[in-house]
């Protein structure tokens, strides 16, 4: 990354609000709440510094009803901090979807912003080819638009330690806010500075109350529309083994019944899945918590300030429950803990020398221990606090500070409503590995799926709260439209859906274009999943041509890149007809390579140099003709 240079326009003085105070906004585009928190983190830190300033934390969608909203409150702002996640294939989050397609697409605006210092933090991961593009995108528009960069834009990466690039960036900021929110004669200049470890007021009840139960779950049904906050109870119909027996892995397909909730979805959606921990993983946080399972307890924050949750980074409280049920469903606590966690965790260690190691690898000095001993070794939380027998929290920091909130996962749906309107389908591989420590890691989500008990088994059958996310992962409006769908393993997913739907255009009478599939997986014998499914497609003709990649079969890998390489004629015809080309799997390994080899493809194909063969592959991608739906 080469450093940014710094605008050198002179920086304009802050609005003042009233009463001698000036307003310093932060923004955030949060989908797992990581940025959320570092935009609260700021402010706490902002309020102790600076008595002459008020610090509003603002959630990108709840700041603007519609694009004149934006404009027109933007324009007002004079000092700003962005916080902007990257997810998947170079999106924004959910939250700041609707502020970046007004930002990015909108006409040209001139130097409208020239009255905003701004700085940006991104988040994102470095393994990942669009790393903290939303970030750098709005970094670089602002600055475009007239805005004063104060701080270059700070780069997070999440594949390392993203909270030490987020505390280097915060170490750019004071400087420049000191000369802008800082009297000459200010007093409290210098003042160094501790976060508190942030901590819910917890509530012990003797006996569940079941009116606070139902009032206050994030569980119940009854909402007409659903979403990550609302999602809706689902329960589990059919569950299947798709691997054979000859494998060693595991891979489900799962149908959740949504007859009768109103829950809606569309082919190429992705469904998100709320699950439980297993109880082994629960009972171990309850042995090392040394708290009994029936305790029977709520949280509580004490807003200040206005903003949703209060002033500090905390996350929505849950409803009211036993602690079995909260480190069920609440609590990650096989992800490697934060270094915010273990400072959490040292202040509340009884065996001070316990305290002083995990002070130590929480700070600058244990960088490298923390990367090697923490992230690398994969430690969870729970097997960290194994090793500090004395940290014991109460439950109001366990759960604001150590264990963060258990998050959905999303699965693109593999079917469509046009064959299966009450149902949902979900492809999901069982993530089930080794870690360097020795540990098996058992993937939350994919073996609560893998132990589900099917209503069409018993009348007491598992369920979970689910709800849908909207892709721009479509067929094409016409059918007659060629297509390339590239899906390897459980890549397959959501074009079992394009299929469907293709089965029940042709039942109606459409006439299709032509349409090939690309899968590839280790072994028939083992995981060529839903291969009688497939083959009947190719029969009735929804498919034009299967073409199956064996990576383990022969002496040599054959790839489903290798096999669109044997099939380059036939892509670049489909390509140069309109056609779609559509990827779907593995971000860092497979997508990459396939996004290689179609660039090869184009390149001799076309008879083209490197530079016209990207910029076609560009003009596909903006076109939407190239889409990808990787993870
Ligand atoms: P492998 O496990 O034998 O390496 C589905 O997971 C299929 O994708 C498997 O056959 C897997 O092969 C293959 N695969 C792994 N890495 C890939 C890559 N970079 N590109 C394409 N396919 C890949």
């Amino acid at each position: 990354e080469p450093p940014k240079v710094l605008v050198t326009n002179a920086v304009v003085k802050p609005e003042e609000v009233f009463d001698g105070k000036k307003k310093v906004t932060i923004f955030f585009g949060t989908q797992t709440g990581t940025a959320e928190g570092f935009a609260k983190e700021l402010v706490q830190e902002g309020k102790a510094r600076y008595e002459k300033a008020i610090f509003k934390v603002i959630d990108l969608d709840d700041y603007a009803a519609d694009d004149e909203e934006y404009e027109e409150k933007l324009k007002k702002e004079s000092l700003a901090f962005f916080f902007l996640a990257t997810y998947g294939d170079g999106e924004p989050t959910d939250n700041a979807a609707r502020f970046y397609k007004w930002f990015t697409e909108g006409e040209e605006r001139g130097d409208w912003l020239k009255n905003l210092n701004y700085g940006v933090f991104g988040l994102g991961n470095r393994q990942y080819e669009h790393f903290n593009k939303i970030a750098k995108v709005v970094d670089d528009l602002v600055a475009e638009q007239g805005g004063k960069r104060l701080v270059p834009l700070g780069l997070g990466d999440d594949d390392q330690c993203i909270e030490d690039d987020f505390a280097a960036w915060r170490e750019l900021v004071w400087p420049e806010l000191d000369k802008l929110l800082r009297d000459e004669d200010d007093a409290t200049v210098n003042t160094p500075y501790t976060a508190a470890v942030p901590e819910y007021r917890v509530v012990y009840h003797d006996c569940p109350d079941v009116s606070i139960l139902e009032n206050g779950s994030i569980r119940a049904n009854g909402h007409t529309v659903y979403d990550a906050q609302h999602p809706c109870r689902a329960n589990v119909a059919v569950k299947k083994e798709l691997h054979t027996t000859a494998s060693d892995r595991s891979c489900t397909h799962l149908e959740f019944d949504i007859s009768g909730t109103g829950l809606a979805y569309e082919t190429g959606d992705h469904v998100g899945v709320y699950c439980d921990n297993l109880i082994e993983t629960v009972e171990e946080a309850e042995r090392l918590l040394d708290l009994s399972p029936d305790t029977y307890f709520s949280i509580h924050t004490d807003k200040e300030d206005g903003s949703p949750f209060g002033g500090n980074s905390l996350l929505p409280p849950f409803p009211p429950c036993t602690l079995r049920t909260a480190l069920a469903r609440y609590a990650d606590l096989l992800s490697s803990p934060k270094k915010s966690a273990l400072i959490a965790l040292a202040a509340h260690a009884s065996d001070p020398s316990e305290a002083d190691r995990l002070r130590q690898l929480a700070s600058p000095a244990g960088k490298d221990e923390y990367a090697q001993w923490v992230v690398a070794s994969q430690r969870s939380l729970l097997e960290v606090m194994a090793e500090f027998p004395s940290a014991k929290p109460p439950l109001g920091v366990f759960f604001a500070a150590v264990a963060p909130r258990l998050q959905p996962r999303f699965y693109s749906i593999s079917s469509s409503p046009k064959i299966a309107p009450s149902r949902i389908h979900v492809t999901c591989a069982l993530v089930y590995e080794k870690t360097p420590i020795g540990r098996i890691h058992k993937g939350v989500c994919s073996t609560w799926m893998k132990n589900a008990v099917p209503s069409e088994e018993s009348i007491d059958s598992s369920w979970a709260p689910i709800f849908v996310r909207q892709s721009n992962f479509k067929l094409p409006a016409d059918p007659k439209v060629p297509i390339i769908m590239i899906g390897p393993g459980t890549g397959l997913a959501p074009f079992r859906g394009f299929l469907q739907e293709r089965l029940a255009l042709l039942e109606s009478g459409a006439e299709l274009g032509p349409a090939i599939l690309f899968f590839g997986c280790r072994n028939r014998k083992m995981d060529f999943i839903y291969e009688e499914e497939l083959n009947k497609y190719v029969e009735a003709g929804v498919i034009s041509e299967l073409v199956i990649a064996y990576s383990r079969e022969g002496p040599t890998k054959e790839y489903v890149q290798h096999k669109m390489t044997e099939k380059a004629s036939d892509i670049w015809n489909m390509i140069s007809e309109g056609g779609y080309l559509y990827v779907c799997g593995d971000a860092k390994g497979m997508a990459r390579d396939v996004h290689r080899t179609l660039h090869t493809i184009m390149q001799e194909k076309g008879s083209l140099d490197t530079s016209k063969a990207e910029s076609m592959v560009k003009n596909l991608q903006t076109t939407g003709r190239y889409l990808r739906d990787v993870w």
